[in-house]
């Protein structure tokens, strides 16, 4: 459900809208379509599959359009097929209609349709939408969505077309974002769940909230409240600054992405170590040090990938700034009872800063008088608008749905966090400077993977035939292990269970077996001898081993069958290069089984309903 897009404006809306809507592929990528109008009549084409399918198709149809709506989907209600695509249509296929969110009431609303007669074309929950405002309309389209709005219950941005209204496109939104932009000239408008989306580089821009409805025409874009009452709205103007996605010379996005890291992890400190004072200097950071002196405790926010990171950073505040500190996935913070004070800072981390998880958690967290920090790779993002502060991760566009630089910016902006709180609260300059020094070596470090990676490739063919992994850590090395295990999962269907390595004893070990490789991130050097134990237990057990560990670790290459080497490290800034090597160990996986390696199948690189 989940990226939307329209244009209306003199220029063919086609291919602006095929353009929206490659720009929002990152929400989903299971079907995608468009309509608009032509001549007076509806007219629409969707197909099952990615954008460049819809592309081709419409080709074919040789459709015409005088504006246009366009849609790409997360599938939640109903397979991906072409029927479940959207634009969704009225009875009388007079309106054409696309919605990214979840609408929860759905089924009673579609069966009281049914019983008044109403026919159903597609198992979502959308198309009740569309057939609401068809029932209510009489001749006044936004009269007809008023009414609707209030019978829908959960979370909706939509956008629709009515064959009687060719000069026009409503929208409305409840919980997802919905932001409408225009030219300077204001000779066109344009609709999109992302502002990042609109190919126009400083748009005029408002965002629309709470069952907001806006008519959106060529020339003029008018906003009412629920009561239809005329609103009016503040205008931003943003700096978009678009660039044209780019392999490099790379065969995926991925394997790009990955080796930019000995880059972006400079990019995420430069400007920010003020090595004469001793002190982190972030840009535009609005929360003030008497605030940050007086936090008692912190509460990190994440899904995926975010959330192991965001596991790192509780250890930083533990260990390097003495904060107490907990990480949760977003999707169950919502529904928890956190002991939250006005003193508990809440970070909220999201590559995309769109997951509607995150932000739901973020905006409760928000209700309950915390302070929210935001990091976030994507300007103007959901998130970074909505948090007290962001700090952005300079990593640059990710394309590929596996997250991989964001990872490592997230935990070197953690680390900076952590360092900054610690010099709030009393940490010396020399213990400053010497994590300093630290921090300046894991671009180096970095690079030493990346050099290695023809090995991790060998290692990979060898490793490619099993189904089933354990990854395995402990200390900095769990979170480490789990987001290595997420890759292997997201990107080649392999069923890897990341463990904290202590716990493997306690009931997962009874599934090791000679079919069972196990992947050791064996540098934390605090915690080596337990590992190295660890390791003897699952090879008495029959598993393969493969174990990143740091040069000259003690112990591990007569027990392991394979070994890669890391760089030596102090335990809390570990996490960096072992990622590098747990992520080109996924990806020639990945490369080795045939997959589709920068938009695996059911993924989405933001998922935008809760
Ligand atoms: C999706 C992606 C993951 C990502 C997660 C959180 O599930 O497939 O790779 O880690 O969303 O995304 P965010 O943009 O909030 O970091």
């Amino acid at each position: 459900m989940c990226g939307i897009f329209g244009y209306i404006g003199k220029k063919d809306p086609i291919p602006i809208c095929i353009s929206g809507l490659k720009q929002l592929e990152y929400r989903g990528y299971d079907s995608a379509g468009i309509a608009g109008i032509f001549q007076g009549k509806i007219r629409s084409c969707k197909e099952a599959g990615k954008i460049a399918r819809l592309e081709k198709k419409i080709h074919q149809e040789h459709l015409n359009l005088e504006f246009a709506i366009g849609h790409t989907r997360w599938a939640t209600h109903g397979k991906p097929t072409d029927q479940n695509a959207h634009p969704h249509f009225d009875d009388k296929s007079t309106i054409a209609l696309v919605h990214n969110g979840i609408i929860e009431n759905y089924q009673t609303l579609r069966e009281q349709l049914q019983s008044e007669g109403v026919r159903f074309l597609s198992e979502t929950d959308t198309e009740v939408i569309a057939q609401l405002i068809g029932k209510f309309y009489e001749n006044d389209l936004l009269a007809a969505v008023q009414k609707t709005l209030p019978l829908l219950r959960g979370s909706f941005a939509i956008a629709l077309i009515h064959a009687n209204h060719p000069d026009q496109i409503v929208a409305a939104a409840r919980q997802s974002p919905l932001s409408i932009g225009f030219d300077d000239e204001h000779s066109e408008s344009i609709v999109s769940s992302d502002p990042n989306a609109f190919l126009i580089s400083t748009p005029n821009v408002l965002f629309l909230r709470n069952d907001e409805i806006a008519l959106v025409q060529a020339n003029r874009i008018r906003v009412f409240n629920s009561q239809l009452q005329h609103i009016d709205k503040k205008i931003e103007r943003l700096e978009n600054d678009y660039q044209a996605p780019s392999k490099g010379g790379f065969e995926h996005y991925l394997i790009k992405e990955i080796f930019e890291q000995s880059s972006t992890i400079q990019k995420a400190l430069i400007g920010r170590l003020n090595e004469e004072k001793a002190t982190i200097d972030f840009e535009q950071f609005s929360l003030s040090d008497e605030t940050l002196k007086n936090v008692s405790n912190i509460w990190i926010l994440g899904c995926g990938t975010s959330a192991h990171a965001g596991w790192i950073g509780t250890m930083f505040f533990e260990d390097i700034a003495h904060v107490p500190s907990s990480v949760e996935i977003a999707s169950e913070a919502r529904y928890r009872n956190p002991l939250l004070t006005p003193n508990t800072l809440v970070i909220a981390i999201s590559q995309s800063g769109e997951t509607a998880d995150t932000i739901a958690a973020m905006r409760e967290a928000k209700q309950r008088g915390c302070k929210v920090l935001g990091i976030c790779n994507v300007a103007n993002s959901t998130l970074s608008r909505e948090a007290d502060s962001t700090l952005f991760l300079k990593a640059g566009p990710e394309m590929s749905v596996c997250s991989t630089k964001a990872f490592s910016s997230q935990v070197a902006v953690l680390s900076l966090f952590a360092l900054h709180l610690a010099s709030l609260k009393g940490l010396g300059k020399d213990e400053m400077r010497r994590y300093f020094n630290e921090l300046k070596k894991i671009s180096g470090h970095i690079q030493q993977v990346l050099e290695k990676a023809s090995l991790l490739q060998t290692i990979a063919k060898k490793y490619a035939h099993y189904d089933d992994f354990f990854f395995i850590g402990r200390r900095y090395m769990v979170p480490t292990g789990l987001e290595a295990a997420l890759k292997l999962k997201e990107i080649s269907y392999v069923n890897a269970n990341g463990y904290p390595a202590g716990e493997l004893k306690h009931g997962p070990i009874a599934l090791i077996n000679q079919k069972f490789p196990v992947v050791a991130f064996c540098a934390n050097e605090q915690t080596h001898e337990k590992i190295v134990s660890n390791l003897m237990e699952v090879k008495a057990r029959g598993a393969p081993v493969l174990a990143f560990a740091p040069e000259g670790a003690h112990g591990i290459s007569n027990i392991v069958d394979d070994i890669f080497t890391l760089p030596p490290c102090i335990d809390p800034f570990a996490p960096f290069a072992s990622i590098v090597a747990g992520q080109l160990l996924s990806y020639y996986i990945a490369k080795e089984r045939g997959c589709d390696i920068d938009q695996p199948r059911n993924l989405a690189k933001s998922v935008t309903v809760e």
